[in-house]
């Protein structure tokens, strides 16, 4: 059975030149899945208040819709590194809150590191909670629980200024003792500049290809149903959206046509029970045999 990675592998893995492989999970089947195809780790991003919940924004998210699907993705992926993202204002607000948040997504949750957006203004936070024993992945470039103060969605540090406080907040974040930092929406030139600046592995999303791993969005790489915007740095992967809506298409059709169910899909009564109790016949075959299966006490088999 493959061994969970820990953040001493990570960390090799970017001195190795090794990619990190990061996808975001919600659930039990979607870390499941991650997990059988091999992904190193798997993220409870609050982007799950987008894509599962239905917000416009990540900002609703509170800690126990965290604790909610980490502890879902914990049972589906008990082999994978799993981080949490904290959600808005369960940080930077006091230290005792962040504390006490990040140790309900460890203990309920089951997450092996939390994540949290900001660099410098949130450095003293992810010291404490590295001192804590928590281990602590940072996120910066455009940190989605700040879009209204961003205004909008878009590619960051692109003015010198704003390039050089990149990079700061990357190195505040490295000292404070995080093990590694998402970078999201950065240029590809900025992204690997502060790439070459930390130790730590920078794990990319829109930021190109010098990044020491990427992230994405389960639901944007497979098409399901996700908000249907065009994502430049999304690649798609499949088209799961497509498959589902036509497959219940057909089941609704089936149902109304009287096509499902059939003879295979149902279950019969022992012969002669119906009879006995409104005075009609059962059928006759395999419902029968099931009947007399069930009466003997073997279980009459589901599928
Ligand atoms: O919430 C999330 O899924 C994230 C990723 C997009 C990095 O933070």
């Amino acid at each position: 059975m493959k061994k969970r990675l820990t953040i001493t592998h990570f960390k090799k893995m970017k001195q190795e030149s090794k990619p990190i492989s990061v996808l975001t999970a919600y659930d039990f089947p979607s870390a499941k899945l991650a997990e059988e195809a091999g992904i190193d780790i798997i993220l409870v991003g609050d982007s799950l208040g987008n894509v599962v919940l239905g917000y416009d924004t990540t900002i609703p998210v509170t800690i126990e819709d965290i604790v909610y699907h980490t502890r879902a993705v914990a049972r589906g992926a008990q082999q994978t590194f799993i981080v949490a993202d904290m959600p808005f204002m369960s940080y930077g607000v006091s230290r005792e809150a962040t504390m006490r948040g990040a140790a309900r997504i460890m203990q309920e949750g089951g997450a092996q590191a939390v994540k949290l957006e900001g660099g410098v203004e949130i450095a003293s936070d992810v010291a404490a909670l590295v001192k804590a024993g928590i281990p602590v992945m940072g996120h910066i470039g455009l940190t989605p629980q700040s879009v209204h103060q961003l205004g909008g969605y878009k590619v960051q540090g692109k003015l010198e200024a704003d390039a050089e406080r990149l990079v700061q907040d990357a190195k505040a974040l490295e000292e404070a003792g995080a093990f590694s930092i998402v970078l999201e929406l950065v240029t590809e030139e900025l992204a690997a500049y502060i790439s070459g600046e930390v130790a730590i592995p920078i794990i990319g999303i829109g930021a190109g290809r010098g990044c020491d791993g990427q992230v994405l969005v389960y639901h944007d790489i497979l098409q399901y149903a996700s908000p249907y915007f065009e994502k430049k740095f999304v690649k798609t992967y499949a088209d799961i959206g497509t498959t589902i809506r036509t497959a219940i298409e057909n089941y609704v059709s089936d149902v109304k046509s009287g096509v499902f169910p059939q003879e295979e899909h149902v279950f019969g009564a022992q012969a002669g029970t119906i009879g006995a109790l409104y005075g009609g016949e059962a059928r006759k075959g395999k419902d029968a045999d099931d009947g007399q299966l069930a009466a003997r006490g073997k279980e009459v088999p589901l599928t």
